[in-house]
């Protein structure tokens, strides 16, 4: 069967990166027979500058009729001035919307090789591997009503709206404890109970999944505190459920626990599993076309969309043994590497990825 891969290139490094994790798509073809059929559209500042949206109607068309799609990365300064709809995070977030992508899987994996890159000391994140599983298409980022009006006073507001069904928080835990069960069998649902009806009833419904899963030990966290105990003690964590808006704080705070964000993949995925793969970092347009940019997060997002959407789990702990690789052999890209060491380049990066893939066939 030959899977038809959307790539989404994006903004600023965004097609460094992808042609980077396209070369691995095509080493496994060569090397390992994966079948595959590539097209290429426009998300993000992009598909305003081509098509005049960021999310233009033809990458809809295209990313339904898909398997999977990868994302590079969207957004850049030179958009930040148009009008709300037309930002590049606006195409993100309505492709999430469209697909369904209510599940983002957020790993945070401390690569041994990398442990002293971490702004906190080595032996706090040594061995971290947390599964962040944020809910992606509701809460407050989609509530209605929103907006900007204004007071019988007169002065202006802004609001929104944080809201939850409980449809929306079973699917989106059901995801988590699956989770949790494939890896440490913990899990902990953050919400802020104490103060929010929309955390009161998430957590009611996760207690209530709890008795379904019972080789998983389901604990409950408010964000404040998992904020805290994230930067104090990682390594208490396994999986992670929470909120769209939560997640996105917490994924970050994760992120940055692994010393670098060029290393984190995710995945966005519907309710049959077919899902939309980018790395966790954003198109970085500081260092966009000088060809330094880390292809790893994305080169990993490939081996996720390899386990998770095509059924090619073998093939997918290759690439991430091959990231493996070429990390214990030394190499760096200038995110990871120490101070005044020395450190190669994007594309030099892939060719040493694909070179470890290559290695692996002997
Ligand atoms: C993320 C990003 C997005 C989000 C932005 C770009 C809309 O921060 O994927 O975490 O908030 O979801
Ligand atoms: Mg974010």
């Amino acid at each position: 069967m030959t899977h038809r891969i959307l790539m989404l290139p994006g903004d600023h490094i965004g097609p460094e990166i992808v042609a980077e994790a396209e070369r691995v798509l095509r080493c496994l073809g060569d090397v390992f027979g994966l079948a595959i059929e590539l097209e290429y559209a426009h998300l993000g500042g992009c598909g305003v500058d081509a098509e005049g949206a960021p999310l233009p109607q033809s990458t809809l068309a295209l990313a339904r009729a898909a398997d999977a799609a990868l994302l590079g990365a969207v957004g850049g300064p030179e958009w930040d001035g148009l009008e709300r709809s037309l930002r590049p995070e606006r195409g993100l977030l309505a492709i999430r919307a469209e697909l369904g992508l209510f599940a983002n899987l957020r790993p945070a994996l401390a690569f041994p090789e990398l442990a002293g890159a971490s702004s906190l000391r080595p032996d706090v994140v040594s061995g971290l591997d947390i599964l962040i599983v944020r809910e992606l298409t509701g809460g407050i980022y989609f509530g209605e009503p929103r907006g900007i009006r204004e007071r019988a006073d007169g002065v202006r507001e802004g609001f929104n709206t944080l809201v939850y069904g409980a449809d929306e928080i079973e699917r989106i835990g059901r995801v988590a404890f699956a989770a949790a069960e494939r890896r440490g069998g913990r899990l902990c649902s953050v919400d802020k109970a104490n103060v929010l009806e929309s955390s009161e009833l998430w957590r009611e419904v996760m207690t209530g999944l709890a008795s379904d899963h019972p080789d998983v030990a389901l604990s409950h966290m408010y964000v404040d505190n998992a904020a805290m105990q994230l930067v104090r003690a990682p390594r208490q964590f396994d999986v992670m459920v929470t909120g769209n808006l939560f997640g996105d704080i917490l994924s970050d705070c994760a992120a940055m626990l692994t010393g670098s964000i060029g290393m984190l993949p995710s995945a966005s995925l519907d309710e049959l599993g077919r899902g939309l793969y980018e790395p966790v970092h954003g198109s970085a347009p500081d260092i966009s076309g000088q060809g330094k940019a880390n292809p790893l997060a994305t080169i990993l997002s490939v081996a996720m969309m390899l386990r998770h959407s095509l059924n090619e789990g073998e093939l997918a702990d290759r690439v991430e043994r091959a990231v493996a690789t070429v990390l214990g052999e030394g190499l760096r890209t200038p995110d990871l590497a120490a101070e005044g060491a020395p450190a190669i380049g994007t594309v030099a990066m892939g060719d040493a990825v694909v070179a470890a893939l290559q290695a692996q066939a002997g």
